[in-house]
């Protein structure tokens, strides 16, 4: 059996917190499942209003009210579980989202895709739990000290996201190639050990997520070998019936091979991983029209881009997996069938009776 995973007053039965998979692929069904089973149920704020009906004339509005709607939902389907809200530092209006998501009362901020630097004062006067989801032993030092010196603040955990992860990555793609799991285990470890330094004066334990490519109950028990004191995991749930993208999505997934999963440039300024498809494909010599501007994520360089990342994640989350970008985990092809999150879990806990 497992140790739960204590943060602060909130308390996951296992430790698992679901990662938050943008665009339209972690929202409410998917994080109010896995809350509901014991784990932290992640919703991704990223452009989380393109269902809206006015999401092309006003995205900022129609995601604020979207966001509300969602964190809702998941909370009725997490039945008291633990809701979070992943919310990328390189967002436009990061702090606004941040906002609105404390109001509509999520539990916790994960956020990445930069340093969220002022998050603490983002989240002043709430009990909302905040934590940088980083890459390096660096980057956790440096949050850290910043939080300490501006806020007096330790971060309440931090998830350490490998090169294995889906979505945008915290390396450089050459990194990326040449990392050896045993390179990055010693990243782990090393995070690990800073992390009980800052909890002794923090006065309480700051828990130490590890993430990117924990595909299985093994893949859990070697971070929690290293020290880590719980996985957060994404491709694993995107072919779960719960999940929120669409069933050609999730069958992107499971007829993935091995060699289909690419490392590929994203508009935005960072590396990124994916499915290869006729998409990817045809942007390398034949860049896209861009016509319109959804205001997402500071960086992005506008006209000299070979495509609009908004549209191409959202042409794939609404199942349009010929015109869109299929954002994965290095461990997709490993997807075999449609799950339940909560047969999931059970596989977590160690409980497979
Ligand atoms: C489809 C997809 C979309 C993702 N979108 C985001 C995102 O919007 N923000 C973020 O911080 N991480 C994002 N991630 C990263 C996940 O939250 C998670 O940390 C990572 O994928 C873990 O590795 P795994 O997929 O191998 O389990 C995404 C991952 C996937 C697979």
């Amino acid at each position: 059996m497992i140790n739960p995973l204590e943060i602060g007053d909130l308390k996951l039965k296992i430790p698992v917190i679901q990662g938050g998979m943008g665009v339209g692929i972690s929202l409410s069904k998917l994080a109010g499942s896995v809350a509901r089973e014991g784990g932290m149920g992640v919703i991704s704020t990223a452009q989380i209003g393109f269902r809206e009906p006015d999401f092309l004339k006003n995205p900022l509005e129609a995601n604020f009210r979207a966001l509300k709607k969602e964190i809702a939902k998941a909370k009725e389907i997490g039945k008291g579980g633990v809701i979070g809200a992943n919310i990328m530092v390189a967002t436009r209006h990061y702090k606004e989202y941040v906002k609105n998501a404390v109001l509509a009362g999520v539990d916790v901020i994960l956020s990445g895709a930069g340093l969220p630097v002022d998050l603490p004062e983002y989240v002043k006067g709430s009990k909302v739990k905040i934590a940088p989801i980083i890459s390096s032993l660096k980057a956790f030092t440096v949050i850290s000290r910043v939080w300490e010196r501006k806020y007096a603040r330790y971060p309440d955990f931090v998830v350490v996201e490998g090169p294995k992860a889906g979505g945008h990555l915290g390396f450089s793609k050459e990194a990326v190639q040449q990392l050896t799991q045993e390179e990055y285990d010693k990243v782990i470890v090393s995070i690990v050990e800073k992390a009980k330094e800052y909890s002794q004066k923090a006065g309480r334990k700051i828990p130490v997520i590890a993430a990117g490519g924990i595909f299985d109950r093994q893949d859990m028990e070697h971070a929690l070998s290293l020290g880590a004191d719980g996985v957060q995991v994404g491709t694993r749930f995107v072919t779960t019936k719960e999940c929120d993208a669409d069933t050609r999505y999730k069958e992107s997934y499971l007829k993935a091979r091995k060699e289909d999963i690419v490392l590929v440039d994203s508009p935005v300024g960072m590396p990124g991983r994916a499915i290869s498809n006729a998409f990817l494909e045809r942007v390398k010599t034949k860049p896209e029209k861009i016509t319109h501007c959804y205001q997402c994520i500071e960086g992005c360089k506008g006209k000299d881009i070979p495509y609009c990342i908004t549209e191409a994640l959202v042409h794939a989350a609404v199942g349009d997996t010929e015109h869109g970008l299929l954002f994965c985990g290095e461990n997709a092809w490993k997807c075999s069938k449609i799950e339940e999150v909560k047969e999931i879990m059970r596989e977590f806990s160690g409980n497979n009776t």
